[in-house]
């Protein structure tokens, strides 16, 4: 139907809701525009060109008082939107951890929307509750986590949105272990003291402010050549604090850090831990997903000794952000720090004591039903198609790590343990950036950097769905290109 002035036209009676009709039709337009952005997704320059305030620039400046056609809102969508998109799903998107995706996912999201439930008790929707405690146990199966996180044993897991509200509900629920639960009722005790490497995620840093602790009780302990905590270091800071007077209550230690990669001996890390009853979370944002193969399960090691786990799909397992899974080993120590049961929330199957409810896992009372998603994603591709896919972006990263280590303009700046490539130009920092301004700027691809001795590295990490082996031979191309053109 053809629109005079872009205006929708009233309805008879005054009912503005898109008619189930309408949207069959624009959501299958929405289905083909996401299949054609798919299919084209590689043509697009990888990190967005846009200059700040050009997208707002581009919109009206008022909202419309009356509603418009629909195809206007998807032709905006490439006209105005695109514009501004980085394209996380671009082949050629090496940059941070990925975020990667796939259509049975995004189905999955799809159908989440379209019930539009909120599953924050299990009577508010019984399916959104158990889908997700039978779907975080397969994961305990498929990834041979300790049985101590299962549902069937005193502990669980709980879909988070994201890996820093995992870590932050760990130090709450190991805040209030150490206090016998009472920082929830009278303050936090100045004395906890929280422990981590100097290389971990800024997400502890962030959930050590919002837990009260306060940023100086943080210790970030000193790592090895490899960039992992040492576990002898972290002895030591205990064996200081305790000696003060304070009270250690928390240690997280990482499973390939975001800078590097790098690997913190969990089973050392734990020992310490249980010596002297602390807390220990574990933090696999993206690396935890390669325990689904076998072969990469040494990453692991120890993590019977954890009290908390939490590893992100919505990074490296084709699960659309968001959905990070946060396991504990002892429920009711999280139950009891979280839960808060007001009247209007009561009801009978709370009280019968035989459901779980998963606002008592986390900060927020509301919750999507996410468990859809990766129900389909594990049934679309299997254990083996999972696995498939991990390890080839393993074989991928390794393949490039090869060519630096035989270039000799090129070198690694850390060791590869799975996906992530951490290397410099020999000729220092400005050679080294200026490679990869000007690579970004191209659009050709996307990487990003950190600093690893101090010293200005790239990082090019192997995890987007579409990513084959001619993408990362072409990066290798441009990458020495541009380090010809830099030098010049
Ligand atoms: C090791 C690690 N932990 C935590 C995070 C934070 O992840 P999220 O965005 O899920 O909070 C990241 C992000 O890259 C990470 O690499």
């Amino acid at each position: 139907m053809a629109y005079s002035n872009n205006v929708r036209p009233m309805p008879e009676k005054p009912n503005f809701h898109m008619t189930p009709e309408e949207f069959r039709r624009h959501g299958k337009a929405v289905v083909d525009w996401i299949a054609d952005y798919y299919e084209h997704v590689e043509s697009y320059p990888v990190m967005s060109q846009a200059k700040p305030g050009q997208i707002r620039a581009s919109l009206p400046k008022n909202p419309p008082a009356q509603g418009e056609p629909f195809e206007a809102m998807l032709k905006d969508v490439e006209k105005l939107i695109l514009p501004g998109i980085t394209h996380w799903q671009s082949p050629n998107f090496f940059a941070f951890f990925p975020s990667n995706t796939s259509f049975p996912s995004i189905m999955g999201e799809m159908l989440s929307a379209g019930l539009g439930v909120q599953g924050m008790l299990w009577a508010t929707s019984p399916a959104c509750t158990e889908l997700e405690t039978h779907v975080l146990d397969w994961l305990v199966d498929m990834l041979a986590l300790p049985k101590s996180f299962s549902s069937s044993s005193n502990g669980g897991g709980v879909i988070q949105d994201t890996a820093s509200n995992s870590s932050l509900c760990a130090l709450l629920a190991a805040r209030e272990r150490a206090t016998n639960y009472a920082s929830n009722e009278h303050g936090c005790d100045g004395r906890l003291v929280a422990y981590t490497s100097s290389q971990a995620h800024s997400s502890i840093e962030k959930a050590v402010k919002i837990a009260g602790l306060g940023r100086e009780n943080l210790r970030l302990v000193e790592v090895d050549e490899t960039f992992a905590m040492r576990p002898a270091a972290l002895a030591a800071q205990i064996k200081n604090d305790t000696a003060a007077h304070r009270i250690p209550c928390f240690v997280s230690a990482t499973v390939g850090t975001t800078s590097s990669n790098a690997m913190d001996p969990v089973r050392a890390i734990g020992e310490i831990c249980r010596e002297h009853k602390i807390w220990l979370h574990v933090d696999a944002a993206m690396s935890g997903t390669a325990a689904l193969c076998p072969e990469f399960r040494w990453i692991h090691d120890g993590l019977e000794l954890a009290d908390s786990y939490c590893f992100n799909p919505h990074k490296w397992m084709f699960t659309n952000f968001d959905c990070d899974c946060f396991y504990v080993a002892d429920r009711k120590a999280l139950i009891n720090t979280m839960s808060v049961l007001p009247e209007y929330l009561r009801n009978q199957a709370t009280e019968s004591g035989a459901v779980i409810d998963y606002r008592d896992w986390h900060v927020p009372l509301g919750r999507r039903f996410r468990a859809l998603k990766l129900w389909f994603v594990i049934r679309h591709y299997g254990i083996e198609g999972l696995q498939h896919h991990v390890r080839r972006h393993v074989e991928l990263a390794q393949q490039f790590a090869s060519w630096v280590r035989n270039d000799t303009q090129f070198e690694l700046a850390a060791p590869v343990p799975l996906n992530l490539v951490c290397f410099r130009h020999r000729a220092g920092d400005a050679v080294t950036q200026a490679i990869m301004d000007r690579l970004n700027q191209s659009g050709d691809l996307y990487f990003t950097h950190t600093k690893l001795d101090g010293k200005f590295t790239l990082r090019l990490c192997i995890g987007q769905t579409a990513t084959e082996l001619q993408h990362v031979q072409s990066a290798w191309l441009r990458i020495r290109e541009e380090a010809a053109a830099a030098k010049a």
